[in-house]
């Protein structure tokens, strides 16, 4: 029993090496493996963690299955006990989201209670902007600089009377670029005299820098998101959640359709046990790191600028590109970010396992080099 299975693992890596390099027909199309996308496509698109979920919040996820029946509200109500500590903070500094991307759309809705404009770098993590848009927001976008940063001076100078929501991500997505954490603590601090702050640290367990969460006993302007979908490895889980002071935290609940029954109980499941999982955390980070190293070596010796990251993707320049590249990715069923900056062709490619990024060094190697 046991040699049929480690027999058919290995004809299925064996087979999705093949058909990564486009060479076999997808075999395995519908086979569930770790997600029901078709296990030839390689996702360097949408930065997940390719090692996730963890051992044990898969196992956690697989017995609560049969508690579904039952709402998640008192297995939520220890999420975000167990979150708060973490933070030291209390379990009312803390609220849930079907991912961090509802904690961004429902801060952008409270913002606009008062009509005005958000304040954020330009490329940034977008994707809730168009709400903020119809419900009535304006979006004052501040270019990084020529080393993809967040410029704070000038965004600090682009806050107006009319700002009621600053945006940052740290480290910012899709640049990739980190902003320490004792500038981002004056900047902050600053800021959110004139207007709230959200700060997203999606990315910012894959650096060594702390979270911000320290300044909110004190600053109640301030609203932290943060997920499960990264590091953790839970991105179809859709767990995130927003750490803020308690007064604020009520005002966003009041938003919300029904506060702690947003993620399901599986997934609320699934994070707790991620939460204590420090070794697959540990893992990810360090396996992260090695084979980021490999890409961005490989995009420099392939001639592409490429911006140091501190999280699991890569910013670089297609600007040399004759407009193979992309499609011969897309070819060999390789996703990967499309361009983002027009001007000089900035382009984003997620970090996957080191076979994921051998295929996508080998177009790399024969789009560039040879
Ligand atoms: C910076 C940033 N924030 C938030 C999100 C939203 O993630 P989720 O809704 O899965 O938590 C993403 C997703 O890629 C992201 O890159």
């Amino acid at each position: 029993m046991k040699n049929a299975i480690a027999r058919r693992e290995w004809i299925r890596q064996s087979t999705m090496a093949l058909a990564a390099t486009g060479l076999m027909p997808s075999l395995f199309a519908g086979e569930t493996i770790r997600h029901p996308a078709p296990a030839t496509t390689i996702r360097l698109h949408a930065n997940e963690n390719p090692y996730g979920p963890s051992p044990r919040a898969r196992e956690a996820m697989a017995a609560a299955v049969s508690a579904s029946n039952r709402y998640p509200w008192e297995l939520t109500t220890t999420l975000r006990e167990k979150i708060g500590q973490q933070y030291g903070l209390a379990r009312e500094h803390v609220m849930m989201g079907a991912g961090s991307s509802e904690i961004l759309g429902l801060v952008a809705s409270f913002a606009a209670l008062q009509k005005g404009n958000i304040v954020c770098a330009t490329p940034t993590f977008s994707l809730w902007l168009p709400a903020a848009r119809k419900q009535g927001m304006q979006v004052i976008e501040v270019p990084v600089t020529v080393g993809k940063e967040h410029d704070l001076p000038a965004i600090l100078s682009s806050i107006t009377p009319d700002t009621r929501l600053v945006y940052i991500c740290n480290p910012n997505n899709p640049t990739g670029t980190l902003i320490a954490s004792n500038v981002l603590q004056n900047f902050i601090t600053a800021a959110s005299q004139k207007a709230l702050v959200l700060l997203d640290e999606a990315y910012l367990e894959y650096t060594s820098e702390p979270s911000m969460a320290a300044l909110l006993s004190s600053n109640k302007r301030l609203v932290i998101a943060k997920t499960f979908s990264k590091i953790h490895g839970m991105a179809g889980a859709r767990v995130g959640y927003a750490l803020a002071h308690p007064d604020l935290i009520k005002q966003l609940t009041e938003l919300q359709p029904w506060t702690d029954a947003g993620p399901s109980a599986v997934s609320v499941a699934g994070a707790l046990a991620s939460l204590e999982d420090l070794a697959f955390l540990d893992a990810s980070k360090k396996d992260n790191a090695a084979v980021r190293d490999y890409t961005f070596n490989a995009l420099k010796a392939a001639g592409l600028p490429v911006i140091p990251s501190h999280t699991n993707f890569l910013y670089y320049s297609l600007q040399k590109d004759k407009g193979g590249f992309l499609k011969t990715l897309a070819d060999n069923n390789i996703r990967v970010g499309r361009v983002v900056e027009e001007n000089g062709k900035w382009a984003r490619v997620s970090i996957g396992t080191r076979n994921e990024m051998e295929l996508y060094v080998s177009v790399l190697n024969k789009t560039f080099t040879i």
